[in-house]
């Protein structure tokens, strides 16, 4: 393997920026040629492809973002269009690819290397919502801005004796609402992994009442409802004076944390590491602390799971 290529796609996610670097700086460090793909899978099909040095990524391990930019490619999840990136990846000289994105970017993974160029997933988005790692990039950050706002939410609600409804973001999967809603002290996390009835949530909210609670927090994930819809059912059905606050895109952006930084690192680092030892079709992933990786046949099609023991943990700790 002498040169290899990097790309971002779909969402993007804070840490980004910091996985680019590790993967530029190993390859060169291994001496490899890095060249960069900009604007995620759109790019490859157009050939919107340079050469990175160690320069080129200097300054940017603290930047949300990707300056290597994103896309959703609705192009390259036909074989149409997957054939064009190979080609382009083959007219580049490119020998291996590391792909940094979530669910729909393995995918595309996946095909590239099914035709042929080893390719290896990294898990960027802040859903951490992809199969065969504890943590995704960007989920941390993402988890801190939304408790940022939690917490400054919570003063005016105290003040003003209101309930609030907190809409996050979360297509599918609710772990940034359950680690919100649980580092935030929220006193009801509604996710689509464990669905609740209105009638609990009312029933909860009242017995808040009855002793003595002047105000309350609900998390709720978009993938199980519209924040501001369920809040006017809510104030239908209550007597409640109720605000909604929709955090969305923010919970995108922003400087990464320490935690998505190290993980960024390390997990761009890992997947060059496969490349140089002839992996293919694979994602790399964080378990227990440890590096791994996993066949992304395997885990394309599995289902993701909440950790069933935090969220059970947030029921105890907000009755
Ligand atoms: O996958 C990450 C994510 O931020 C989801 O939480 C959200 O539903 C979606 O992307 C929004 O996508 P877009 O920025 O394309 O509207």
């Amino acid at each position: 393997m002498k040169r290899i290529g990097v790309l971002t796609s779909g969402g993007d996610s804070p840490g980004m920026n910091a996985a680019i670097r590790a993967v530029v700086r190993k390859g060169i460090y291994h001496n490899l040629e890095v060249y960069g793909i900009y604007q995620g899978y759109q790019g490859l099909i157009n050939g919107n492809i340079e050469k990175l040095e160690i320069g080129s990524v200097g300054d940017i391990i603290q930047r949300g973002g990707t300056f290597l930019r994103s896309a959703r490619c609705p192009e390259f999840v036909t074989k149409e269009g997957q054939q064009k990136g190979y080609e382009q990846l083959k007219k580049f000289g490119i020998d291996g690819l590391v792909v940094i994105g979530g669910d729909g970017s393995y995918r595309g993974a996946n095909a590239i290397s099914k035709l042929g160029i080893p390719c290896i997933g990294v898990p960027g988005t802040i859903d951490n919502d992809i199969v065969g790692t504890d943590f995704t990039i960007g989920f941390d950050t993402a988890v801190n801005t939304a408790i940022d706002v939690i917490d400054k939410i919570r003063d005016t609600a105290s003040s003003h004796e209101r309930t609030f409804v907190i809409e996050v973001m979360g297509r599918n999967a609710g772990d940034i609402a359950l680690w919100a809603g649980l580092s935030g002290g929220a006193e009801t996390i509604l996710i689509p992994e464990e669905p609740q009835q209105m009638d609990e949530v009312i029933e909860k909210l009242n017995r808040g009442k009855d002793r003595g609670k002047k105000h309350s927090i609900i998390v709720v994930a978009e993938g199980v409802t519209n924040g501001v819809k369920f809040a006017e059912e809510l104030e239908r059905r209550t007597q409640l004076e109720i605000r909604v606050s929709v955090l969305g895109h923010m919970q995108r952006g922003g400087s990464p944390t320490a935690t998505d930084r190290v993980l960024a690192s390390r997990l761009g680092a890992y997947a060059v590491e496969l490349l140089l030892e002839g992996k293919s079709g694979r994602a790399v992933g964080i378990m227990n602390n440890e590096l791994v990786s996993h066949a992304l046949d395997e885990i394309l099609d599995a289902p993701h799971t909440i950790d069933k023991k935090i969220y059970q943990l947030s029921q105890e700790l907000s009755i």
